[in-house]
């Protein structure tokens, strides 16, 4: 499927086998969805990503990879136009690596802030890997094989998608050529959207982002039932134990919902305020509105069985290698391997 659209290029880790939450898909799988009308879309399952932070104990990879995979689709990437595929089924991801990793600095990598982070998430006793902290050239490689002109993705990649820049400026310099463009960074600046919160709230009593460590999401793939029971259980504003007491909307998980979610939450946020409404009633519109926001994703990923996402993977892949074998070519000519 070649097509003359410029090309966008994106991925998740595939971290979870419960797959995607809201705070995945309003962070940047919306925005891919967005792109499809305009852009030739690749979106990629990363999974040797998954690696780098996962431990001794290898989880079932492939599995949490269709699940991240249908998510995709029930979400609204569209296979018939985006390449949907996966990191390892690309082998030229890997190979792309190992060039780039002999033009990039070692300090340029520690200095990474993720990597400090993971590394001082890491338990005492438990090594740093190489992967580690070669994560972001991998990701160099996913995104400079496809010769993309944007990748989107939450604000939190950001450093990643410069450090990515320079390694394909450093190839081009050290062996004098042209093989890797400059790319664009697209992310959607809505506060928000970068960091819905999840049902809980900190030792602080703060909202805190929606995250799998934390235990506080609502997947893509939850059903209605599950929705509405996280919702009834979601932290609300403390101090409101009437209804007649007045909410503080911006600190109440079940608001920012609404402000995402439901069309009035304007008259909703402003009769909290007001005492006008209690959290009851909050909990029950937003259930309704974020399972109807949800029903078109349950209803296609019910049609989406292991055998239909392999097919849709198997042709994505396809279609990735097809563009990343020909960036190969000109990669080992311009180091002189051909
Ligand atoms: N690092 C990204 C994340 O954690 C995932 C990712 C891997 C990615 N390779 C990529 C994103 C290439 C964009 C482009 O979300």
């Amino acid at each position: 499927m070649s097509s003359d659209k410029p090309r966008i290029l994106s991925g998740m880790r595939a971290t979870n086998p419960r797959g995607l939450h809201l705070g995945n898909y309003e962070g940047a799988l919306r925005n891919w969805v967005h792109l499809q009308d305009d852009f030739k879309v690749y979106c990629m399952v990363a999974d040797y990503h998954a690696l780098t932070t996962m431990g001794d104990l290898p989880p079932n990879l492939g599995f949490i990879t269709r699940e991240v995979a249908k998510d995709y689709v029930s979400a609204g990437l569209d296979p018939q136009r985006t390449s949907i595929f996966v990191q390892s089924r690309v082998p030229e991801h890997a190979e792309l690596h190992l060039v780039l990793s002999m033009v990039t600095g070692l300090g340029k990598l520690e200095r990474v802030p993720t990597y400090k982070e993971k590394k001082d998430e890491l338990s005492s006793g438990h090594p740093v890997s190489y992967g580690l902290l070669g994560y972001p050239v991998l990701q160099a490689a996913d995104i400079l094989l496809y010769k993309p002109y944007g990748v989107p993705v939450g604000k939190d990649q950001a450093p990643h998608l410069e450090l990515s820049r320079e390694i394909g400026r450093s190839f081009n310099a050290a062996f004098d050529c042209q093989v890797f463009p400059e790319f664009k960074d697209i992310i959607d600046g809505d506060e928000l959207r970068s960091k819905v919160p999840g049902l809980d709230v900190d030792d602080q009593g703060q909202l805190r982002k929606m995250s799998k460590s934390y235990d506080n999401c609502i997947y893509l793939s939850d059903t209605a039932d599950q929705v509405a029971a996280k919702i009834q259980s979601a932290f609300t504003t403390p101090t409101k134990i009437k209804k007649t007491d007045p909410g503080i909307p911006e600190g109440c998980a079940v608001c920012q919902y609404l402000k995402l979610y439901s069309p009035d939450w304007k008259t909703q946020w402003s009769e909290d305020q007001q005492g006008l409404r209690g959290c009851v009633q909050n909990k029950r519109e937003l259930t309704e509105c974020l399972n109807e926001f949800l029903g078109p994703f349950r209803e296609k990923r019910a049609q989406l069985d292991d055998a239909s996402i392999e097919e849709i993977l198997k042709r994505g892949t396809e279609e990735a290698r097809e563009f990343a074998s020909q960036t190969m070519r000109e990669v080992r000519k311009a180091i002189k391997i051909d």
